[in-house]
């Protein structure tokens, strides 16, 4: 009886929290009021289950490779669109809204880039060229169906004593490849949302190279309207404390902000990639883990909510825990449940947490 009980209570829980997820309300409707819900996608998924779920839960789509330089202009004189072609059919057959990413970055560049056919490293004016080109064909090809850009990603450095990253287009070209990034970018496509877009904005000393760079080219006129804050996160960090410090620098700065690519890891927070541990076999979802998890993303929904007046987008960086970028880094092959739909695509308790306040 005592378990006829129990298992009638489990059907009425799990049955009460699907007919929450399913009875057409996701949380681009919960949070309509708040800010567009978005998620990052490669083109294989659209073409499966996960397809569905996206359309339920999220009403804006970001790229997660196909419109990245390399990808996307892997020749000088060739093109290829076909990915991001698709992702963009999907969005317009669903109406759904595209966060264009990205238009410069140092990683995931082609070989051909800063290079002349003898091997030889271009100069200034060449790689000043290609960049606009890239930027004029890209941007061009793909108005009207892209809202907003990532136009420059990851352009700060990670090291303390050093303001921007020494990546071959500061090298080559100097700061002023970012304001020219800008420029191009908002001659292609003036009616285009432009965004800053980086990493470990919660660490005090980068947000302050961040909050530098994008209220320099704001002061400097140059057309920038929103920063992006990836959040990629984990179980141990932001604390409630760095979080809404973060949201209030940003906020400072008058600029529009997004949440770009948020995910929460259930392993403590690393950097860099790394070889497996013994340890990193403990790969098991436990209670801890998931309770961990849960808190921080209570936590990051309650400080966005209270910022939704500059706070105008969350994209998720990928669909489900089936599979993220994260189940090879830092670790290769170290399962990770980083999102807020379980492999089966079913809500997890911290999805029930973010949509009930
Ligand atoms: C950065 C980039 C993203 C993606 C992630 C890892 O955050 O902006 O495009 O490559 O790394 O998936």
């Amino acid at each position: 009886m005592k378990q006829l009980l129990s298992l009638l209570l489990a059907t009425t829980v799990t049955l009460g929290a699907s007919a929450q997820t399913t009875n057409g309300k996701g949380l681009k409707d919960l949070y309509k009021n708040y800010f567009t819900m978005g998620v990052a996608v490669s083109p294989r998924a659209l073409k499966t289950d996960e397809a569905g779920l996206i359309l339920q839960h999220f009403s804006s789509m970001t790229p997660e490779n196909a419109m990245k330089m390399g990808p996307i202009h892997p020749k000088e004189n060739e093109y290829n669109f076909r990915d991001a072609d698709s992702i963009v059919a999907f969005a317009q057959r669903n109406q759904l809204k595209l966060r264009g990413h990205t238009l410069c970055w140092h990683s995931q560049t082609p070989s051909w880039i800063f290079k002349d056919d003898a091997g030889n490293t271009v100069s200034k004016a060449v790689l000043l060229q290609r960049l606009k080109d890239h930027i004029f064909t890209v941007v061009n090809r793909y108005k009207g169906s892209v809202y907003a850009w990532d136009v420059v990603n990851e352009a700060i450095s990670d090291k303390p004593d050093e303001y921007l990253r020494p990546s071959p287009w500061l090298q080559i070209i100097g700061e002023e490849y970012i304001a020219k990034a800008f420029q191009w970018a908002h001659e292609a496509d003036p009616k285009a949302v432009l965004f800053y877009n980086d990493y470990n904005e919660i660490s005090p000393e980068k947000r302050a190279k961040m909050v530098r760079l994008v209220k320099g080219l704001k002061s400097a006129g140059v057309p920038i309207h929103a920063v992006g804050l990836q959040g990629h996160w984990a179980v141990n960090e932001p604390s409630r404390e760095q979080l809404e410090s973060t949201l209030r620098d940003f906020a400072a700065t008058g600029l529009k902000m997004q949440i770009t690519e948020l995910d929460i890891s259930v392993y403590p927070k690393e950097h860099d990639a790394r070889p497996a541990r013994p340890e990193d076999k403990d790969t098991a979802f436990s209670a801890i883990r998931e309770q961990q998890q849960r808190d921080v993303y209570k936590m990051s929904f309650e400080l966005f909510r209270k910022y939704r007046k500059q706070l105008t987008g969350v994209t998720f960086w990928n669909i489900s825990d089936r599979t993220s970028w994260l189940d090879n880094f830092p670790v290769r092959n170290r399962k990770d449940y980083p999102l807020l739909f379980d492999k089966n695509l079913q809500p997890k308790k911290a999805y029930f947490d973010i949509v009930q306040f």
